[in-house]
């Protein structure tokens, strides 16, 4: 009978060695400025109750959920992001605490999507959540956040995508358009299918003249955002609660402005996110050479925390979308600093050398030198071979005469050179070579 070879399910992936290099160095830079901006990271669970990711979660995320009944018969899923997981992590944990609370994390989260390039059934986030301020400047932490983090990845040329949800659900709430065909909008929006909501709209009976406001501001996008905002406001200007959101993006891009972050800012008041908890600005991270696949996206979502049964709390965040960082990288040959450990192995000439080979190695470790010990009992031509084809820097070889005078020979591999030194004077050797 022949046995099955499993492989791994469509839309997910093995992470070979040198995948979880890149993905450690992109995490890193996130942790930097975690450090930096003052967010203590969190984790919270893969699993969590399906309804807590399903309220608003947008329609296309709803049905795309692994959600399944565990058994204990509690309907489940795995996450598909961790900003609705943040918010429960805060009322749970943190409701007494002062605020501002600035969190963040890295974690694995599941969709299933349609596998595509830079489109994974699991993929990486990190995130950053800054919970309590309805004030602009936390919007422009945030943002000044999402632009630093391109900047220090090493993108030289990028951009944020940048509006207000507010703007668009503004002018649907006056004309009484209900909440639930505003998110299927919105919905068609970010999927820039505008002809289809313009029909839906028809349908809700929105009068010719909103349409007709609606599709002028739909087309309202570029980086001269002092006219864009001009313009926005003469059409809008008879619906207050989008005039309101107007001014609340005006006020932030002000302070943008003002505090000379020099962020490069694409307006467009026509782009709409897929999830529906959002409040106030949304965005997305591009890099100008590949503008295909969003690097990272966010928004304020100020009512988020009260539906979950806490109170009234605002709140604004950002997750970059790790996987797709890295595809950037690669595709604009944007230095990925792995981390280049020196290798050693330290190889017995035979099997009664193998307790002294283990004992070195032990002892090099206790110095911080990464070392691996021959376990194939290998000859020493075997042996060296098989570093040189991984990239050892150094072997340690052990033979009877090194086990007699307590010394070893060291092989510098890059060099070709061989030395009998003490151990004392190996550790001195490995760990000041360059
Ligand atoms: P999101 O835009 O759904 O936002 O996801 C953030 C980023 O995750 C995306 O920009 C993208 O880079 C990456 N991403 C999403 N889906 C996939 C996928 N299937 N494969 C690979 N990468 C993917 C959120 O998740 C919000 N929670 C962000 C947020 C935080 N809003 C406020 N705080």
């Amino acid at each position: 009978m022949s046995k099955r070879r499993f492989k791994v399910l469509r839309g997910l992936r093995d992470l070979l060695p040198e995948d979880v290099e890149k993905l450690k160095y992109v995490i890193s830079v996130i942790r930097e400025i975690f450090k930096l901006y003052g967010y203590q990271e969190i984790m919270t669970p893969t699993i969590e109750a399906f309804s807590l990711f399903e309220k608003k979660a947008g329609e296309e995320l709803r049905h795309r959920m692994y959600k399944f009944i565990d058994m204990g018969g509690r309907e489940v899923a795995l996450r598909p992001e961790i900003t609705p997981s943040v918010a429960r992590f805060y009322i749970n944990h943190m409701l007494s605490f002062q605020k501002p609370i600035r969190l963040g994390y890295i974690a694995n989260c599941f969709r299933y999507d349609e596998p595509q390039y830079g489109r994974y059934r699991e993929f990486w986030q990190g995130g950053f959540e800054l919970i309590g301020s309805s004030n602009p400047e936390a919007d422009v932490e945030i943002l000044n956040i999402a632009s630093t983090l391109m900047k220090r990845l090493g993108f030289s040329d990028y951009y944020i995508k940048l509006n207000h949800v507010g703007i668009i659900k503004g002018i649907l709430n006056s004309e009484k358009v209900p909440e639930i065909v505003q998110n299927r909008i919105l919905g068609l929006f970010d999927k820039t299918r505008y002809d289809e909501a313009i029909q839906l709209l028809k349908s809700e009976n929105v009068t010719d003249e909103c349409l007709n406001i609606i599709r002028e501001v739909i087309n309202l996008k570029g980086n001269n955002i002092n006219q864009i905002i001009d313009s926005a406001e003469q059409y809008i200007c008879k619906y207050s609660l989008a005039m309101e959101a107007l001014l609340n993006l005006k006020e932030i891009l002000s302070l943008l402005e003002k505090s000379e972050l020099k962020i490069p800012i694409l307006l467009d008041l026509g782009f709409a996110r897929g999830l529906e908890y959002y409040t106030g600005i949304i965005f997305e991270c591009f890099s100008s050479k590949n503008n295909r696949l969003a690097l990272g996206g966010g928004g304020r979502y100020d009512t988020l925390i009260e539906l979950f049964g806490g109170p009234p709390t605002p709140a604004v965040g950002y997750a970059p979308g790790i996987d797709r960082i890295i595809l950037a990288l690669n595709e604009e040959k944007i230095e990925i600093r792995t981390e280049k450990h020196r290798k050693t192995i330290v190889i017995p000439l035979s099997r009664e050398f193998v307790p002294y080979a283990i004992k070195i190695a032990s002892n090099l470790r206790g110095f911080d030198i990464p070392v691996e010990v021959e376990v194939m009992g290998r000859d020493l031509k075997k042996a060296l071979s098989y570093a040189n084809a991984r990239n050892f820097d150094y072997a340690i070889i052990i033979g009877s005469t090194e086990v007699k005078e307590e010394k070893i020979t060291l092989k510098d591999l890059n060099k070709g050179e061989q030395y009998k030194v003490s151990i004392e004077e190996a550790i001195n050797m490995i760990k000041t070579s360059k």
